[in-house]
């Protein structure tokens, strides 16, 4: 029993340390037609999983992350009718 607890209290110490680093809330993504400015927090909240975005559960800077990739995954789904999809509302001047 005292093993258990003690790998219980192990496991929950490494998840404590895990989200220590928090990650940030928004996130100003540059482009020369206009700033995105990523509301990274309100996205984990909605979704709950990291993986949409990242490749990992981990999280961390996206390995080749730009126009491709964000049009694809970001309009992608939006597309699907729930989020922006004009220029402007993901690019301000
Ligand atoms: C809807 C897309 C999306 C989701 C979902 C998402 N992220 Fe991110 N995240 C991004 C983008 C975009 C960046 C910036 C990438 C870059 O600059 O390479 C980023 C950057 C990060 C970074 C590095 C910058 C920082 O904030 O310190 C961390 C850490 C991170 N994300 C963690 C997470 C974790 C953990 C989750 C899940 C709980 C998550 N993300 C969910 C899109 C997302
Ligand atoms: C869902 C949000 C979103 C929408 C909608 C969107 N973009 Fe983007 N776009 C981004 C993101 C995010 C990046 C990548 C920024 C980065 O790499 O830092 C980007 C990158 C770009 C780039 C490359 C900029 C550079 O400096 O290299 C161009 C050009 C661009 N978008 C044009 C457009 C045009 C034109 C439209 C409308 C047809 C559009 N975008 C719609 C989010 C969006
Ligand atoms: C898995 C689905 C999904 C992905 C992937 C996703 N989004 Fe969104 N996004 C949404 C939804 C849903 C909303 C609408 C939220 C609302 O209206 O409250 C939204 C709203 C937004 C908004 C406008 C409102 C706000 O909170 O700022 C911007 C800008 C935005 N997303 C940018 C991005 C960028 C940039 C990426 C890629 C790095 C991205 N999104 C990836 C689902 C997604």
């Amino acid at each position: 029993m005292k093993r258990i607890i003690a790998i219980i209290a192990a496991v929950l110490f490494c998840t404590g340390l895990a989200l220590a680093e928090e990650p940030q809330k928004t996130i100003e993504l540059p482009a020369k037609s206009g700033n995105v400015i990523f509301e990274h927090q309100k996205h984990i909240d909605m979704k709950h999983t990291c993986t949409p975005c990242h490749t990992t559960e981990a999280g961390g800077k996206i390995e080749g992350f730009g126009k491709e990739m964000a049009h694809d995954v970001c309009k992608g789904c939006h597309a699907q009718g729930t989020g922006p999809t004009k220029c402007t509302e993901c690019h301000h001047k």
